[in-house]
């Protein structure tokens, strides 16, 4: 089976396809980034004429490099949900007229679910159930994967997402958006004096029971500290620091307690922030204490891109779903445990 995913959920347009026996056969992305970067944030209205203009020469750039035509298609899958809801229209019309056109299925993808999926690209017999840690720049969230389709949620953020929370106090020191990934850049590549001693940040929720994030606190500790200090190279660098720790700690504590409650012994990171070098680093070292596993995405493939959306569509065709229909249907907000295909 051979699957064509397009995601248009916010600022990248993806375009890739997945094929049930030969695996991935190729994949286009365009980012945004560029577009929005002079406005400090995503504009959603640009967001979805820019879809428009990128859609038809990213298919058939997927297409070229697959050495397909669009007759050779099985089935196109497409994000429906969550996200911006004009990005998201552009991308299931684009989709549906596809495939109507081409009179073979179209599939509705939940963009969650196929951030979690495709960490069984490369580890194919990553089996359900398990349990997933969600973190990007809309979502902060642990889930139980119990089998396709059928996600439990344990424990979400009451604010910020995790990768806001970095994006958000990236841009108060300063960086142009997206400023997550320089931040965490910052932090890691940080050359402070070992007599230096990093300011302490709290570990959010993590002194009470439960499952829940708050990011927003931590957030304004760091806007605090940063108005206090002298504002030069080192204090951004102290504070970009003191920042990933804190909140690489705390979602440790959190994904601890959730393999504590729920006796899973697989984790998934799924999600943008799933591409944090630290964060990747310090769980895999506490999994392999606790001789349990935990699987990333590849890193290209942790934020949004089509093949994702190509992967997860492709198993819930094989699962038997398929869209006939002519009506168009896309959710802003779509909760992972109300997925009904
Ligand atoms: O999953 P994603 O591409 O888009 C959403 O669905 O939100 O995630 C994007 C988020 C942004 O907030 C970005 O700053 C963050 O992921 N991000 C990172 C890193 N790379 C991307 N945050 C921390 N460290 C990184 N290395
Ligand atoms: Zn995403």
């Amino acid at each position: 089976m051979r699957v064509l995913g397009i995601e248009t959920s916010c600022d990248e347009t993806g375009i890739a396809v997945y094929c049930s026996e030969q695996g991935l056969l190729s994949h286009a992305l365009y980012s945004q980034i560029a577009l929005h970067r002079q406005y400090g944030g995503v504009v959603p209205e640009l967001a979805s004429r820019d879809h428009i203009k990128h859609l038809i020469p990213l298919l058939n750039q997927a297409l070229d490099d697959a050495h397909l035509t669009k007759h050779e298609l099985d089935a196109i899958a497409y994000t429906a949900g969550p996200g911006l809801i004009g990005a998201l229209l552009t991308g299931a019309c684009f989709a549906k007229s596809l495939a109507m056109g081409l009179n073979i299925p179209a599939i509705a993808v939940h963009h969650l679910e196929a951030h979690l999926l495709v960490a069984q690209l490369d580890t194919p017999n990553l089996a359900f159930p398990f349990l997933v840690l969600l973190v990007s720049g809309g979502h902060t969230q642990l889930l139980e994967a119990r089998s396709l389709g059928d996600y439990r949620l344990l424990g979400d953020t009451l604010d910020d997402a995790v990768g806001e929370a970095f994006d958000k106090t990236a841009k108060m020191m300063g960086f142009p958006y997206p400023g997550g990934p320089k931040l965490a850049q910052l932090a890691d590549e940080a050359t402070l004096d070992s007599n230096i001693k990093l300011p302490s940040f709290p570990r959010p929720m993590t002194d009470r029971p439960g499952l829940d994030f708050s990011f927003s606190g931590l957030k304004t500790h760091a806007l605090t500290a940063w108005q206090r200090s002298d504002q030069t190279d080192t204090a951004r660098q102290i504070i970009a620091k003191s920042f990933q720790d804190a909140v690489v700690d705390t979602l440790l504590i959190k994904c601890e307690r959730a393999l504590n409650e729920t006796g899973h012994r697989r984790l998934v990171v799924a999600g943008g922030v799933g591409a944090n070098r630290l964060l990747r680093t310090k769980l895999a070292k506490v999994m392999q204490t606790r001789q349990a596993e935990v699987y990333f995405p590849r890193l290209s493939f942790c934020s949004d891109n089509g093949v994702m959306v190509a992967y997860a569509g492709c198993q819930h065709l094989l699962k038997g779903s398929r869209d006939l229909s002519h009506q168009i249907e896309v959710k802003a907000r779509w909760p992972l445990e109300e997925i009904s295909l």
